[in-house]
Parts: C-alpha cells; structure tokens; sequence
C-alpha cells in the first residue's frame, strides 16, 4: 500500500472504481498502441500499469505472450489480474513495486510501456532509463502522459481557492511532462524518437465527474492534512467545479497529452 502524500495511495483508494472514474484513460492508451510499429510485441512490460488499460489495449492487438506489470498500488493490480484471466494464454507477472525497481532482466521486452503514471513518478528520467534498459535493442518504448499547459482552467480555479485546493493547481502542473523534456531524455538514455506528438481535447463535462476524476487520481494530496481539512477537501474541491460551470451546467477544460515512441538504438 502507499504511504502518506503518496500518488499510489490514492490509487489504493479508487482502485475499485478507477476503470469507470478514468474511462477517458483508456481512449488514450488505445491512441498510443493504435500508433505502435506495425509488428509483433510478444513481451511486454507495463510500467505503472494500474488495471491494465495500455496492456489490454497491446493483447487486443494479437501476439502477446508474456507481460510484466509494474505498480506499487496492489489493488490496483488486482483489477489488473482478474482482466488477465481471461487470456490463459499470456503468462503475467504483476509485481507491486516502483517503476525505478522492476527487477525485469535488461533487453528481455519486445516493448515497455507506460501509460498516464510517469508524471506520478519521483525520478521521471530513472522510471524512462528503466524502460530502455528492459527493451531489447531494436525494441520499443511507448509513452502517454499529461502534456503542457494541460487543464489550465482547473489550475487557476485551484489556485484562485487558495489552500489546500491550491495543492491540486500546483499538482496538475507540475504534473506537465513536455514533448521537448520528453524528446530530450528519450534521446540521452539511447532511445531514437519514432513518433512524438501532443493531442489537446476541449472538454465539457458535468462538474461532479470530473470531481469524482480527481478524487480517484489526487487524494493523496490531502493526506497530511489535520483530519477536518482533510475531510472538507475533497467536499470544498467539489464546490469550486460546480461554481464554475456553465449554464447549461458542463465543466469546460482542456485536456493535454503528451505521446511518445521510441526505439532502443541497436
Ligand atoms: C492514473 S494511473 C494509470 C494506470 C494505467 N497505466 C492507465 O493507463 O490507466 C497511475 C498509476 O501509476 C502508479 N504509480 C504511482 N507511482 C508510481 C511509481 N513510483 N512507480 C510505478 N507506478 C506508479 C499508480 O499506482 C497508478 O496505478
């Protein structure tokens, strides 16, 4: 489980409703697999896998064998393994530790992903070094995460409510993983750019889901608070999404991600 202000703490918490908090997630995972060489990945390695929504994504394609998940959340693969039951066929090994630590030995993946978590991660650089470490030469890295300028309308709303909501604007910024810092560490850990590229959605949803999206991503922002602001929190955050819709009471946003795929140089 994860310890206090930890992101994977509050994954421990919305594991059971994650898939339907962060639908939107999946759509992404289908976009980055969707633009993947055209050619087999009989081995995978998810990193920061969550429920799995990138490696199902991979096996809907055909040709997996073996995949190895990493995320230190356990309920998180929880979820994961009872999607992976229904392929007897691929042989899965999800550990429950840090995406620095996979213990995956070096060049043994056809392709490493990561799908929506490295902005989650301590050592973003580490977690990417990682990742062309376990791809074999010629092998892929694939990588979705929030891009630049993502939900600026949420950041200033947070930052305009002032503490501790302000947590969640500075949160979804420093969450930002840009298409040049990106490119540039792709390219000093040995991995040559196939394809990066930023996709920026307008979004217009009910307030409430979009509070229900944060609380299944973000409680571990509240956790060391004294126990009623903890408590009001995520109720206060709630508040400031339903005062800032329209009339016709929609949340309007815009969402920014960030893609990336790269191959290990031979
Ligand atoms: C938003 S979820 C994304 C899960 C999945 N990849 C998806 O696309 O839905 C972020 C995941 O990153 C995991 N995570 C957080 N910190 C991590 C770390 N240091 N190493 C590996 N995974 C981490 C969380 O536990 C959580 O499952």
């Amino acid at each position: 489980m994860g310890t206090a202000n930890d992101p994977a703490a509050s994954f421990d918490r919305s594991a059971a409703a994650y898939e339907q908090l962060v639908a939107l997630n999946r759509a992404g995972s289908r976009r980055l697999v969707a633009a993947l060489p055209d050619e087999t990945f009989a081995r995978v390695v998810d990193i920061g896998c969550g429920t799995g929504f990138a490696t199902m994504e991979v096996i809907a394609r055909g040709g997996v064998r073996e995949v190895i998940g990493v995320d230190p959340s356990r309920p998180m693969l929880d979820v994961f393994a009872g999607h992976l039951a229904a392929h007897p066929d691929v042989n899965a090994d999800l550990r429950a530790v840090d995406a620095v630590s996979t213990g995956v030995p070096g060049g043994s993946a056809d392709l490493a992903i990561c799908t929506m978590a490295l902005h989650w991660m301590p050592d973003r650089a580490a977690a990417i070094r990682e990742m062309a470490r376990v791809v074999r030469p010629g092998g892929v890295v694939a990588i979705l995460a929030p891009g630049e300028g993502h939900d600026r309308p949420t950041v200033d709303l947070m930052h305009a409510a002032g503490p501790p909501l302000s947590r969640l604007g500075d949160s979804i910024v420093s969450n930002e993983i840009t298409l040049s810092w990106l490119s540039a560490t792709l390219e000093s850990v040995g991995l040559d750019a196939v394809d990066t590229w930023a996709e920026v959605r307008e979004r217009a949803v009910p307030p409430d889901s979009i509070a229900d999206r944060m609380d299944a991503v973000a409680t571990h922002l509240w956790d060391d608070l004294p126990a009623p602001q903890r408590a009001d929190a995520p109720a206060r955050m709630r508040t400031a999404f339903r005062s800032a819709a329209d009339p016709d009471d929609l949340y309007r946003y815009r969402f920014v991600k960030t893609f990336a795929i790269a191959r290990r140089r031979a």
